[in-house]
């Protein structure tokens, strides 16, 4: 499928965020040019990373993310593991992330459609200094979910604490 099809798809797949999976696309895009990387991955990375949600409305929000690469996959004939990967590891990241995981990790956070304390100065980190951005921006995670009392991920612990030690 290329990308039209793919857009076509999820619009008529996941209508209530399709509009979101469009701006992730976009800065996707535009990080993945700023860094080198290949564009056409980094678009249907950001189209598609959020196409696990329908199936997981209502369940833990990280579930999405696996569900998601396993839906790419079957419903949307992606067999690119460097984009399946993207998707899978889209909420918590990882040790050893790639740029592309990292790119769709951040676009995800600051496309021009989201609104939260901070999200200016994660934009302008993103194009600077990829990793701090990430740092900030699982750091930002953490402490709602600390305020809120709610399960911490174990999966982004570890990634911060890579992320800090290599840095
Ligand atoms: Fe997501
Ligand atoms: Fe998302």
């Amino acid at each position: 499928m290329n990308i039209d099809e793919l857009k076509k798809k999820l619009e008529s797949f996941n209508p209530g965020l399709y509009s979101h999976c469009i701006s992730t696309m976009k800065e996707a895009e535009k990080l993945a040019f700023h860094y080198g990387v290949d564009e056409e991955k980094a678009k249907i990375a950001g189209l598609l990373h959020d196409c696990g949600k329908r199936m997981t409305k209502g369940q833990d929000n990280l579930t999405h993310s696996k569900t998601g690469a396993e839906l790419a996959e079957e419903v949307f004939d992606v067999h690119d593991k460097e984009i399946l990967n993207a998707i899978m590891y889209h909420t918590t990241g990882r040790e050893n992330m790639t740029m592309l995981e990292k790119i769709i990790f951040i676009a995800d956070k600051i496309e021009p459609r989201r609104k939260y304390d901070g999200v200016e100065e994660l934009r302008k980190k993103a194009y600077t200094d990829i990793d701090a951005a990430v740092i900030m921006s699982l750091e930002n995670t953490i402490e709602y979910v600390k305020k809120r009392n709610l399960k911490l991920d174990n999966d982004s612990l570890k990634t911060l604490k890579f992320l800090k030690e290599v840095k």
